[in-house]
C-alpha cells in the first residue's frame, strides 16, 4: 500500500516508520523544511527510544522517505493520514483544528485518483464531517472516504505501543474505508491486534474518553493518596488493594505530582468544550481538571514544608524536569509550576534531567542546569525527584548526603522506601505513605 503521512510531528513519525516498517510504502510531509532536512539526513527531531533505527532501517530499504511538498507526494496513495497538531485554542480550550482543515485543502487540491483520508490527529466529534466537506466542496469529483484512526501511543513506548496495541479504533463511514484500513492494518491483525471498526463520530470520541478516563483514574488515586496521609495509610497498598480487581485493574494508579504531557491536559480541556457546546454535563472531567492543576502547585508547598517552611534564599534541587521519563518534552510538565511555585517563594532552583534540558530552557527561567545528579545535589538545601527516570531508581545516597547542607529528600514519585531512607539519616517525603 501507499500510505502519505501528513504531519511529521511525534504521532506522524512514529506511525510512518512504524506503517513502513509493516511492509507499506510510506512518504511523511512535513511544512518545516529545516525538519525534513534533518529527517534525511537520518536526525530524528523528538527524543523517542528506538525510532532513529527504525527511520534509518526503512529510509535504507526504500520504503520510507520525507518531503515538504504534498502534493507530488500523493500520487497514487492509497490512504492520507493527517497526523497534524491539535493545540489548545487559546482562551477557549477548544482543540484548534486549523491545521487539520489546512492539511485537507491541501490534499484536496492535489488529489489524482480515490483514496482514503485519515485523521490520526486527536480531533473533536465531527472533524470528519467537516474534512469531507471541505474536501468535496473544493474538488466535488473527488472520490475519497474519509476515516477516524485515533492513536493510542505513549511517548517514551512509542514503537511497542504502536505494534503491540491493546486495541486499533477506526471510524468509517462506507465500504471501502474499511476495505483500506483493513488492508493498512493487516499486518497487526494477523498478530491478533483487536481492530474495532465503529462510525466516525464515535471513533473520534473514542479517543477523548480514553483519555480522560486515563486522567480520572490518576487523579483519583492522587486524592486517595491525600486521603492516607490525613488517616495514617498507604496509598501505593491502597492501589495494589483495588487494582487486583479485574474490572478497576492496576495500571495507571501512580500517585504522584499530578498528570501532565501533550495529551492529557488538552484533551481533557477539549473534551470539556465539546461537552459544553452540546449542553451535556461532564462534571467529572472538570473536577479532575480543577484538582490537577491545584496538586501541581500544592507539590511546591510540599517541598517548602519539607525545608521547614521558608525556602528564601534556599537551593532546591530537582531530579527529573520531563513530564514522565524517557522523553525531552516539557509540555504541561508538572516541574513546570513546582519550579515557578518555588521561585515565587524565594528559592534558587537547580535542576538536572537526562534529555529534557533543552526543551526545558524554553519555558523556564532562572534555573541553574547540572550535568549530572551529584553536581545537582551538591550544597542543595533539599533534594526533590519530579519525574521517575530509570537513573534515579539507585542513588548513591551516602555520597549525596555528603554533599547536601540539609539530609531532605522529596520524593514526588514514590521510587523510595521510607524506612530505607529514614534509616539512611534523610528527612524523607513522599506522596500519600505514612
Ligand atoms: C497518553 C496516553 O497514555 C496514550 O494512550 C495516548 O495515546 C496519548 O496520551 C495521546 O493522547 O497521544 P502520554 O501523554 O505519552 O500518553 O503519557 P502517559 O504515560 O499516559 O502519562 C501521562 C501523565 O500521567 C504523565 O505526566 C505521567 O507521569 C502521569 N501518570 C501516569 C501518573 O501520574 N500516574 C500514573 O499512574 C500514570
Amino acid at each position: 500500500m501507499k500510505i502519505v503521512m501528513v504531519g511529521a510531528g511525534y504521532v506522524g513519525l512514529v506511525s510512518g516508520a512504524c506503517f513502513a516498517d509493516f511492509g507499506h510504502s510510506v512518504v511523511c510531509v512535513d511544512k518545516d523544511p529545516g525538519r525534513v532536512a534533518m529527517l534525511r539526513e537520518g536526525r530524528i527531531p523528538i527524543f523517542e527510544p528506538g525510532l532513529a533505527d527504525l527511520v534509518a532501517k526503512n529510509v535504507r530499504d526504500g520504503r520510507l522517505s520525507f518531503t515538504d511538498a504534498l502534493g507530488p507526494s500523493i500520487a497514487g496513495a492509497d490512504a492520507i493520514f493527517i497526523a497534524v497538531g491539535t493545540p489548545s485554542r487559546r482562551g477557549d480550550g477548544h482543540a484548534d483544528l486549523t491545521y487539520v482543515f489546512d492539511a485537507a485543502r491541501e490534499i484536496a487540491a492535489a488529489l489524482d485518483g480515490p483514496c482514503v483520508i485519515v485523521t490520526k490527529s486527536t480531533v473533536p466529534v465531527g472533524t470528519g464531517d467537516e474534512i469531507e466537506r471541505i474536501i468535496h466542496e473544493a474538488r466535488p469529483d473527488a472520490d475519497i472516504s474519509v476515516a477516524s484512526n485515533p492513536e493510542f501511543l505513549r511517548e517514551g513506548a512509542a514503537i511497542s505501543d504502536f505494534k503491540r496495541p491493546d486495541r486499533i479504533v477506526v471510524g468509517v463511514e462506507d465500504e471501502r474505508g474499511r476495505a483500506v484500513m483493513s488492508e493498512v492494518y493487516r499486518p497487526l491483525y494477523l498478530n491478533q491486534a483487536p481492530l474495532l471498526f465503529t462510525g466516525r463520530r464515535t471513533s473520534e470520541l473514542i479517543k477523548y474518553a480514553a483519555n480522560a478516563f486515563l486522567a480520572t483514574k490518576i487523579t483519583f488515586i492522587n486524592e486517595m493518596a491525600d486521603l492516607c496521609e490525613a488517616v495514617g495509610a498507604n496509598v501505593q497498598e491502597v492501589a495494589r488493594g483495588i487494582g487486583l480487581d479485574n474490572r478497576i485493574g492496576s495500571k495507571f494508579l501512580h500517585a504522584g505530582p499530578g498528570y501532565g504531557g501533550s495529551c492529557f491536559p488538552k484533551d481533557t480541556l477539549a473534551l470539556i468544550r465539546t461537552a459544553s457546546d452540546h449542553d451535556v454535563p461532564v462534571s467529572i472531567v472538570e473536577s479532575v481538571v480543577n484538582a490537577n492543576d491545584k496538586r501541581k502547585r500544592a507539590m511546591a508547598r510540599r517541598i517548602i514544608a519539607a525545608c521547614g517552611g521558608d525556602v528564601r534564599g534556599k537551593t532546591i534541587a530537582l531530579l527529573g524536569l520531563t513530564f514522565k521519563p524517557n522523553t525531552d518534552d516539557m509540555r504541561d510538565a508538572p516541574s513546570i509550576a513546582i519550579v515557578r511555585a518555588l521561585q515565587d517563594a524565594g528559592a534558587q532552583v537547580r535542576a538536572y534531567d537526562p534529555e529534557g534540558v533543552e526543551q526545558a530552557k524554553l519555558v523556564l527561567e532562572n534555573v541553574e542546569y547540572a550535568p549530572g545528579v551529584y553536581e545537582c545535589a551538591a550544597g542543595a538545601d533539599a533534594l526533590c525527584i519530579v519525574t521517575e527516570w530509570d537513573m534515579f531508581r539507585s542513588l548513591d545516597f551516602a555520597r549525596i548526603k555528603a554533599t547536601l547542607r540539609a539530609p531532605v529528600l522529596v520524593d514526588l514519585r514514590n521510587i523510595y522506601r521510607p524506612e530505607e531512607l529514614r534509616a539512611l539519616g534523610f528527612s524523607y517525603v513522599s506522596v500519600g505513605r505514612p
